[in-house]
């Protein structure tokens, strides 16, 4: 995730690795950590900023919260405690014991209001009377355009929700069903006896699955290289300083998109010269396509730069998360082995009822009810989204403290993932207990509301998909010890989980 680069975030997007780790894609930018050559730029704008929410923090001077050392704030402990595994709990922790559940603080390089608990997730995720739009970095919005899901509110975003919604339903997507199934089986492959970074093989495959239901991106060859080259340089552009000289991250960003938009033109262009007709998600679209590019307002149409947008966000937000998630999960299963025995026991039993073909088909996916506790006690545990961010698009009160419009707001949603009334002993990974279903604004692995995360059934079919593989064929040890994450927004362990596989 390009977010927050910090310590062991090499910033290398001009190299072009053979399997080059794709992390990035902090789309919910907030934070942003940058390299040490950036540092002095860095405390320069930090400096500017803080002076200016100091002076400007009149209206929040209600909201209890202390805002750390000048300049830096309370950056450095937030960082701090952000790449410990146990991530920004006890930051968290410590605050809300002193200051309650609603505290502000000044960490990278602005004045933000934490919030946890239910009513509080209520209040920013419901939409209800647009009381909070979503908070993106100025560099992040500069890179996914105007358009963008992530850039829109209000109207706009709910019609481009239901129409790019539709092709990411679960019935869309069964025909994308026998290509992510082939590719499992193919990655996986070349598993046996060799140190594999879980990491980079979930980021190539969960990569190749999403630009072939977007645009029938062909998984090997020169077009997904160039693909994946543009796309990792534009997610390590999203924190970056919004500095566009020649040379900056944010600068190549930019570039990177334009090749990117230059490449789906093309590809735009030959469908409807009729020369290609794919079943994916571009040709869904163009099908309810203004042709003349106008800016036609009517309820079913998306012009071109719509269109390109709401790809570049897809892949965005849907990348990095999925390859969190799918590592994440991995990782569990093999800390917990009586759990991925019990998942070993679903899917064997799918596999026998397949007598013996390798065939996964698409019925069985909706028929693995402990593998969906299982990716649901990932996303509690390791809460990939640590938290929220929204904007008071109006004045409204919370817990007896007024927030102003324009102030920003996170909701902090690992503290609501380890409260212990509602998970009782939250550290432990006890997939049994998602047996029982919980209050709404409990568990918020994808959101909830206007704004809940679209890409759930994709992410959720990818994971079943190669989870079943693997778990039939491989047994793992890890390589290293070490649950350090990476200093990014989306939570990924550090060291991308090296193993080595045994076939079973
Ligand atoms: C395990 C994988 C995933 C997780 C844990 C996840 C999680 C989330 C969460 C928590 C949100 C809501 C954030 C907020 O309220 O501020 C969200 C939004 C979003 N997700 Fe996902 N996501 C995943 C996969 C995907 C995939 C595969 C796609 C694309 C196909 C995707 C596309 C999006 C988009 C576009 C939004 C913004 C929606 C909006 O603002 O209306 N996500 N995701
Ligand atoms: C497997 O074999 C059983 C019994 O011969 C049969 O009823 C079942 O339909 C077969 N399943 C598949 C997926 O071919
Ligand atoms: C997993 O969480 C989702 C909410 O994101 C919920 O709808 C689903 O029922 C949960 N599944 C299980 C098996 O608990």
């Amino acid at each position: 995730m390009p977010a927050v680069r910090g310590r062991g975030w090499r910033s290398d997007d001009d190299a072009l690795p053979a399997q080059p780790p794709l992390s990035s894609g902090n789309y919910l930018a907030e934070m942003a950590i940058f390299g040490a050559p950036a540092l002095v730029a860095l405390a320069l704008v930090f400096g500017l900023v803080w002076l200016r929410s100091r002076s400007s923090s009149k209206e929040m001077r209600d909201i209890p919260g202390t805002m750390g050392w000048p300049v830096i704030g309370e950056t450095v402990s937030f960082i701090s405690d952000f790449s410990s595994p146990a991530g920004i709990l006890s930051f968290m922790r410590d605050r809300q014991k002193r200051f309650g559940k609603v505290f502000k603080t000044y960490v990278l390089g602005r004045i933000t209001v934490f919030m946890t608990g239910r009513e509080a997730a209520k209040i920013l995720l419901s939409g209800k009377d647009g009381v909070v739009s979503l908070n993106l970095f100025y560099t992040g919005k500069q890179v996914l355009g105007p358009t963008s899901l992530l850039t829109t509110n209000g109207e706009e975003h709910k019609k481009l929700r239901r129409l790019i919604g539709e092709p990411l339903s679960i019935d869309a997507l069964k025909k994308y069903f026998d290509f992510i199934n082939e590719l499992a089986v193919q990655t996986l492959d070349t598993w046996h006896g060799r140190r594999v970074l879980v990491l980079e093989e979930a980021s190539s495959f969960t990569l190749k699955v999403i630009a072939n239901m977007l645009i029938s991106l062909e998984p090997e060859g020169e077009e997904q290289q160039k693909f994946r080259a543009n796309f990792k340089v534009i997610s390590s552009s999203f924190a970056s300083l919004p500095l566009k000289l020649p040379g900056t991250a944010f600068h190549r960003g930019l570039k990177a998109r334009n090749r990117m938009y230059e490449m789906l033109d093309s590809v735009i262009a030959r469908r409807r010269e009729g020369g290609e007709v794919r079943n994916d998600f571009l040709q869904t679209l163009l099908g309810k396509h203004a042709k003349d590019g106008s800016a036609d307002d009517t309820a079913d149409k998306l012009t071109d730069s719509q269109l390109k947008d709401n790809i570049l966000t897809l892949l965005v937000a849907g990348h990095d998360t999925t390859t969190a998630g799918l590592t994440w999960l991995i990782k569990f299963l093999g800390e917990n082995p009586e759990v991925l025995e019990k998942l070993r026991e679903e899917h064997l039993e799918i596999k026998e009822k397949l007598n013996g073909t390798a065939h996964l088909r698409w019925s069985d996916v909706s028929n693995m009810p402990y593998t969906n506790k299982v990716m649901n006690e990932t996303l509690r545990r390791a809460t990939i989204l640590p938290w929220f961010s929204r904007k008071a698009a109006q004045d409204f009160s919370i817990d007896g403290y007024e927030i102003k419009k324009g102030t920003s707001v996170n909701l902090d949603v690992v503290s609501i993932h380890h409260d212990p009334a509602v998970f009782a002993d939250p550290e432990r990974f006890d997939p049994d207990r998602f047996e029982q279903t919980f209050k709404p604004y409990s568990f918020l692995g994808f959101g909830s509301g206007p704004r809940m995360c679209p890409g759930m059934s994709l992410a959720r079919l990818e994971i079943c998909v190669f989870i079943h593989h693997l778990v039939c064929r491989y047994s793992w040890k890890p390589l290293e010890d070490d649950s350090s994450v990476q200093p990014t927004l989306v939570r990924m362990p550090k060291n991308k989980y090296p193993i080595i596989a045994t076939t079973l």
